[in-house]
C-alpha cells in the first residue's frame, strides 16, 4: 500500500507526466481522483436509498436485469468515460451509441434507469448525474446476485453528446484474441488482470446465438456435452437472436463460476475462452476459479478503476434531467 502522500505525488506525477506527454489511455484514470464517496453527502443523502430500492424491485422481478445493467455501466465507461453517454436516444439529427453494433437490440436497462432517476429527481431536484446512477445501480446490481459490494466514488458529470463511431471502436467483439482484448482494456488504462477480472460478469446474464455460434461449431477447445447442450437452441442457420445464458450451472448468481467454466473449457464466448486457452491470463483464470474471495476483491476494485474514466479534460458536462437527452 502507498501512504497518502505518496499516492498523492504519484497522483500529481502522473498528472504532470500526462500534460506533458498527452497519454490519454494512461491518464483518464489517475485524473479522477476529484471522484468522492461522500459527494452527495449532504446534497442528496438519500440518493443510494434509492438506487438501491429500485435495482431490488428490478431484479426481484427479472434476474436478468442485474447483468444487463452491469454490462450498461460497461459500455458507457469504455466510450469517453463514465458520462451516461449511452443513454442518450437518438434524434432526426443526433446519432448517439444506443444504435452501436455492439449496443443495438443487445443493451438492455435504460428503463430502470429512467426510473431510478424519476425517483432521485423528485427527492433530489436536478442534482444526481445520470452516469453516477449508472455506477450506483451497477453496484448494486452485482451485489443483489450475490456477489460483493464496495463504495462507489461519485461525482461524475453527464455528456452532452455521444458517439457512435468512438462506441463501435472502443468496445471489444467476441471474436477478439486475448492480445486484442488486453490492447483494449490497455487503452483504457486497464491492466490485464484488471480485464480478467472484469470479464468474470460473465457469469451472469445471457448472449446471443450469433455471438457464440462459432465458437460451439467450430472451435476444438470445447467441451463436447456443452457444445451440445448450445447447439440444442443455436442452429448452425437461423435462431441469431436465440439466448443461452454464460453459466448454464449457475446464470443469475454473481459467483466465481466463469472461471471454473473456463477452465472446463465451457467458455460461452470465442472471447471467453481467450482468457484460458494456453496463454498469458491461465494462471490468473485458474486462481479466481478457486478463489472465490479473490475473484470478488480484484472484481470491486477494477469496478472503481473502470469506474473512474472520466470525459477528456475541456469536455462540455451537466447534470442531465432526463438520461436520455440533453437539458
Ligand atoms: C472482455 C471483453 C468483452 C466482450 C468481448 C464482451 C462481449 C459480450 C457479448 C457479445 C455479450 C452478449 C451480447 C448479446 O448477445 O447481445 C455480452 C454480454 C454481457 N456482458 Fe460482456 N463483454 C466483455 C466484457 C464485459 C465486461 C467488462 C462486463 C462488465 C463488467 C461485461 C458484462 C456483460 C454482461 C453482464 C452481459 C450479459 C448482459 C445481459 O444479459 O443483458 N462484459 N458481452
Ligand atoms: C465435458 O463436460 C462433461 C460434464 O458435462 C464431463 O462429463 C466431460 O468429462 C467433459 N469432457 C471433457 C473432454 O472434459
Amino acid at each position: 500500500m502507498m501512504g497518502a502522500s505518496s499516492a498523492r505525488s504519484f497522483t500529481v506525477v502522473v498528472a504532470v507526466l500526462c500534460l506533458l506527454l498527452l497519454l490519454p489511455s494512461h491518464c483518464h484514470a489517475k485524473l479522477s481522483v476529484k471522484l468522492s464517496t461522500k459527494f452527495y453527502a449532504k446534497s442528496c443523502p438519500n440518493v443510494e436509498r434509492i438506487v438501491r430500492s429500485v435495482m431490488a424491485q428490478a431484479v426481484a422481478k427479472e434476474p436478468r436485469m442485474g447483468a444487463s445493467v452491469i454490462r450498461l455501466f460497461f459500455h458507457d465507461c469504455f466510450v469517453n468515460g463514465c458520462d451516461a453517454s449511452i443513454l442518450l436516444d437518438d434524434t432526426p439529427t443526433f446519432t448517439g451509441e444506443k444504435n452501436a453494433g455492439a449496443n443495438a437490440n443487445s443493451v438492455r436497462g435504460y428503463e430502470v434507469i429512467d426510473a431510478i432517476k424519476a425517483q432521485v429527481e423528485a427527492a433530489c431536484k436536478a442534482t444526481v448525474s445520470c452516469a453516477d446512477i449508472v455506477a450506483l445501480a451497477s453496484r448494486d446490481a452485482v451485489n443483489l446476485l450475490g456477489g460483493p459490494t464496495w463504495n462507489v466514488p461519485l461525482g461524475r458529470k453527464d455528456s452532452r453528446t455521444a458517439s457512435q463511431s468512438a462506441a463501435n471502436a472502443n468496445l471489444p467483439g467476441p471474436g477478439s484474441s486475448v492480445a486484442s482484448l488486453t490492447s483494449a482494456f490497455a487503452a483504457k488504462g486497464l491492466s490485464a488482470r484488471d480485464m480478467t477480472a472484469l470479464s468474470g460478469a460473465h457469469t451472469v446474464g445471457q448472449a446471443r446465438c450469433l455471438f457464440f455460434r462459432s465458437r460451439i461449431y467450430t472451435e476444438p477447445n470445447v467441451n463436447a456435452t456443452f457444445a451440445a447442450l448450445r447447439q440444442g437452441t443455436c442452429p448452425q442457420s437461423g435462431g441469431d437472436g436465440n439466448l443461452a445464458p454464460f453459466d448454464d450451472q449457475t446464470p443469475d448468481a454473481f459467483d466465481n463460476a466463469y472461471y471454473r467454466n473456463l477452465v472446463a473449457q465451457r467458455g460461452l464466448l470465442h472471447s471467453d475462452q481467450e482468457l484460458f486457452n494456453g496463454g498469458p491470463q491461465d494462471a490468473l483464470v485458474r486462481k479466481y476459479s478457486g478463489n472465490a474471495r479473490m475473484f470478488a476483491n480484484d472484481f470491486a476494485k477494477a469496478m472503481v478503476k473502470m469506474g473512474g474514466l472520466v470525459p477528456a479534460a475541456g469536455t462540455p458536462t451537466e447534470v442531465r434531467l432526463n438520461c436520455r437527452k440533453v437539458n
